[in-house]
């Protein structure tokens, strides 16, 4: 190994040091990058003093990207930046009532990003630019390990089950004009399997989070319940890592086999900016 390995915690995890991601690694190293994302879900890189180019050509070392779904989230002209903040173009704090500012407080509940896209994201890159004091910690949950943790009468139950994701389910709350029309009509509901075969390790995961609306066949109250309970199960400490962001950390997770969410914090006052590259699927769930 070119590079060492240190798990984050024993389900989920896990630290890579020893690697400049300023410059292109080589083949050798990002395959083996790659198995390490893999085996522990979530990947921290920490002190890496990168810009967002640098950011654009790792990320691409794990794929192709996705493009931004709403305008008003991106980094001017560079669509494949998203932007996790609480700033305006130059830095002062934005109003609570901003569209983003209910962007951030979505990104509060646990999801898998572009779980509303009939391709979703395998990977999410974020690199941490500007960091607040305290809290705006963003948590990881392993879908694997929470799968594999249910019972046997629920792993039959639901290992068959189509689950509806719908952005404008999970987005309810948000003021309608965050969205223009064209941005709405282009994410209708999509389906996917509620358990997950995933791809590269094989293993299964369940894949519902916030965007998860219903499932195919069941009535909505025993959907919901269904859905509820899974969420509530798969978050449980034993499965997740939180983490606290110091400027530099770039951490790379499994869309695939993880949720995530990001902690409140005192935004009306403290500032926070993460930029986050968004590694897009290559083929359907179904
Ligand atoms: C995201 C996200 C959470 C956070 O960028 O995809 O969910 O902590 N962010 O900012
Ligand atoms: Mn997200």
């Amino acid at each position: 190994m070119d590079f060492s390995v240190t798990p984050l915690t024993p389900t989920i995890g896990a630290e890579i040091r020893g690697l400049d991601l300023r410059r292109p690694l080589d083949d050798n190293i990002m395959a083996q990058v790659r198995q390490v994302w893999l085996d522990h879900v979530i990947v921290l890189f920490s002190e890496q003093d990168i810009d967002d180019a640098q950011q654009i050509a790792f990320s691409r070392g794990i794929g192709t990207l996705e493009l931004i779904n709403m305008a008003a989230l991106q980094v001017p002209g560079k669509p494949e930046i998203y932007r996790a903040t609480n700033l305006n173009e130059d830095d002062t704090i934005m109003v609570p009532e901003h569209p983003v500012m209910q962007t951030n407080r979505d990104n509060q509940k646990w999801h898998s990003d572009s779980s509303f896209k009939h391709v979703p994201a395998t990977a999410s890159l974020l690199h941490a630019r500007v960091v607040p004091e305290s809290d705006g910690e963003t948590e990881f949950a392993n879908m694997a390990a929470a799968y594999d943790a249910l019972d046997d009468a629920t792993k039959e139950q639901i290992d068959d089950l189509i689950v509806v994701h719908n952005f404008y389910w999970s987005r309810r709350g948000v003021d309608a004009i965050a969205f223009t029309e064209e941005e709405k009509a282009a994410i209708p509901p999509v389906r996917h399997p509620l358990v997950r075969v995933h791809p590269e390790t094989g293993r299964k995961t369940i894949y519902a989070g916030s965007h998860a609306e219903s499932i195919e066949g069941m009535p909505q109250e025993d959907s919901r319940a269904l859905i509820d309970r899974l969420n509530e199960h798969a978050t449980q400490p034993r499965f997740t890592y939180r983490h606290k962001w110091r400027v530099g950390d770039m951490i790379l997770w499994d869309n695939r086999a993880a949720l995530h969410r990001g902690l409140a914090f005192d935004a009306a006052v403290q500032k926070r900016r993460l930029h986050r590259t968004t590694v897009a699927g290559n083929r359907p769930t179904l």
